[in-house]
């Protein structure tokens, strides 16, 4: 058996998008939401996308999470090119090795907090690290609404279950878009400052999608997306840096 060596660990990429296209509709209502975007998203880091509204920030996660298909490029889990799975084999993939938080929580209403947390587990007929469970439950302020069922909670609180579900079965990359977006503020540090310590301490690989500044310096790279293209990157960025880099975005969403 070989190992990787650690200094090859530490650079090992987690994602990588190549050439990546997205192609709405045809013709007159053709709408080109990602343009040739090639990003790595590096094992144990912890990076932020941002830009202006339809610069294709969620079609950017969905099409390397495997939720959408694209037009042409090419998308890596790991090791494993996306393009060359069948759709059961990319189902297997999404559930073992990727955790989502969406723009909407897409909890199911029928089941109570607890049994959404682990529904992914559940279906993948795994079992919970209860131990691990408890520190994502309790972090969360979910304790005593392990019972409700999502129509009794907040948005708040719904947002960190979605949260939960997302860190409950320790994915390989964890994907959140704007995942702290409902919360006040608050709530919103400590779920982002629990992100970030799962990237510092267990090496957890996380990418969102933020509108927020003081968001985005919680992470260890920002990449600034603008018509469907990267158009700059920063690196330990700070809250300051990077409302001045999006100021730099014209009233259009364009750059300058
Ligand atoms: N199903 C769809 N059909 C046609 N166009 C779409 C579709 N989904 C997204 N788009 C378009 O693709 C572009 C990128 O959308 P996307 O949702 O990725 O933007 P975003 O950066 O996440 O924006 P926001 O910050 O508002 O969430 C937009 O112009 C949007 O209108
Ligand atoms: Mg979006």
């Amino acid at each position: 058996m070989t190992s990787t060596p650690l200094a090859d660990r530490t650079t090992a990429v987690a994602a990588r998008a190549t050439d990546l296209s997205k192609i709405y509709g045809q013709g007159e209502t053709q709408v080109v939401a990602l343009d040739g975007v090639s990003v790595d998203f590096q094992q144990a880091q912890f990076t932020a996308i941002m830009g202006p509204s339809g610069s294709g920030k969620s079609t950017l996660m969905h099409c390397v999470a495997g939720l959408d298909s694209f037009s042409s490029g090419s998308v890596r889990i790991g090791d494993v090119e996306l393009g060359s799975l069948k759709d059961k084999q990319l189902t297997k993939l999404r559930r073992d090795k990727i955790g989502f938080i969406f723009q909407a929580f897409n909890l199911l209403p029928t089941l109570t907090a607890l049994e959404n947390i682990t529904l992914p587990m559940d279906i993948a007929g795994r079992k919970p690290d209860k131990t691990w469970l408890d520190t994502v439950i309790e972090m969360l302020g979910l304790s005593g609404r392990l019972g409700h069922r999502p129509s009794q909670l907040s948005g708040g609180q719904q947002q960190r279950v979605a949260v939960a579900r997302a860190l409950a079965s320790k994915p390989e990359i964890i994907f959140g878009d704007e995942p702290t977006g409902n919360l006040d503020s608050r709530s919103g540090a400590e779920v982002l400052g629990f992100l970030r310590n799962s990237v510092r301490e267990l090496g957890q690989t996380v990418v969102m999608v933020t509108h927020d500044p003081v968001a985005a310096a919680y992470a260890d790279r920002v990449i600034f997306l603008a018509d469907g293209r990267i158009v700059d990157e920063v690196y330990e960025p700070s809250a300051d840096a990077v409302l001045d880099r999006m100021k730099r975005f014209d009233a259009k969403g364009r750059t300058s």
